[in-house]
């Protein structure tokens, strides 16, 4: 980036210092063109696990490997210029306990260039994050429904209603006391996203968590109509590029079976026409 560039990329004390100003844009990005498009309107580009699914076709983000995150992470970071990466501690690379999981972030930011990582989990989580964190390893923190642990939930449920408000305020609170510079809080009733957000210092971003969250994020795959294999409540499909898609590829096999293409303006002549004509 030049000296005059007016860009500069967004960084986790950036993030933190928009606590109750302007709502923050966070969506998921997985690739360099896709990273290219997000990059001009969000705040933060999110390396989501939710790759593992949307991408690889695996049936939830378990089997998602800490190589496939640098993988992805390296093409989301050359794809950036403004927005802030954030990537994704997949599934067992951190719960064992702090040292595994600064080995693995470590690993993550050195290998990539993103400032920045996720991991699931609330007072469970604390000692992990405030080992990071004090070590130079920027933490965003995820409670509420947190996907990698399905299992243990029983399906992608709300969680927080009725007695569980308490145990999410509580994880809300424990992640920002050991240092997250903000939380994703995921299929959380709204009007507990809300106290969570009035409660907090640190920016909540909600994702099926209402309107109250100090910002929003979704996966893009989701809101443009890229994966359609389910379609959870809060997702708001803003394009349907799958269809597009479909459409595009019917005409082009069509074509090619109609032998329609290519035709001559995609063809190269056995004699080069002479210099200046058309
Ligand atoms: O993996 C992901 O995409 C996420 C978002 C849905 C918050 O964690």
């Amino acid at each position: 980036m030049s000296a005059t560039s007016p860009l500069r990329p967004v960084l986790p004390p950036d993030i933190r210092a928009r606590k109750g100003s302007a709502p923050l844009v966070v969506l998921t990005a997985y690739t360099t063109p896709m990273a290219r498009l997000v990059d001009p309107h969000c705040d933060v580009a999110l390396v989501g696990d939710s790759l593992g699914m949307v991408l690889h076709g695996m049936p939830s983000t378990l089997g998602v490997t800490l190589e496939m995150m640098i993988l992805h992470g390296r093409s989301v970071v050359r794809g950036c210029q403004k927005a802030m990466v954030v990537i994704d501690m997949p599934f067992g690379s951190y719960e064992e306990g702090p040292q595994q999981a600064y080995r693995n972030a470590a690993r993550l930011m050195t290998e990539t260039g993103a400032p920045a990582v996720k991991l699931e989990g609330g007072v469970h989580m604390a000692e992990t994050i405030s080992f990071l964190t004090k070590r130079g390893v920027p933490v965003m923190a995820h409670i509420g429904l947190t996907p990698q642990s399905v299992n243990t939930f029983g399906g992608y449920k709300v969680v927080g209603r009725e007695d569980e408000a308490d145990l999410v305020m509580q994880d809300a609170l424990a992640v920002q006391a050991a240092g997250a510079f903000s939380v994703v809080l995921e299929k959380v009733p709204m009007g507990l996203a809300g106290r969570i957000t009035a409660a907090l210092d640190i920016p909540t971003i909600g994702i099926g968590a209402g309107i109250d969250c100090d910002g929003q994020v979704l996966v893009i795959d989701d809101m443009l109509g890229l994966f359609t294999e389910f379609r959870p409540k809060f997702v708001k499909r803003y394009a349907n590029l799958g269809k597009t898609a479909d459409e595009a590829i019917a005409a082009y096999a069509a074509e090619v079976r109609a032998r329609a293409f290519p035709g001559d303006e995609h063809s190269f002549p056995d004699v080069l026409p002479p210099k200046g004509s058309k």
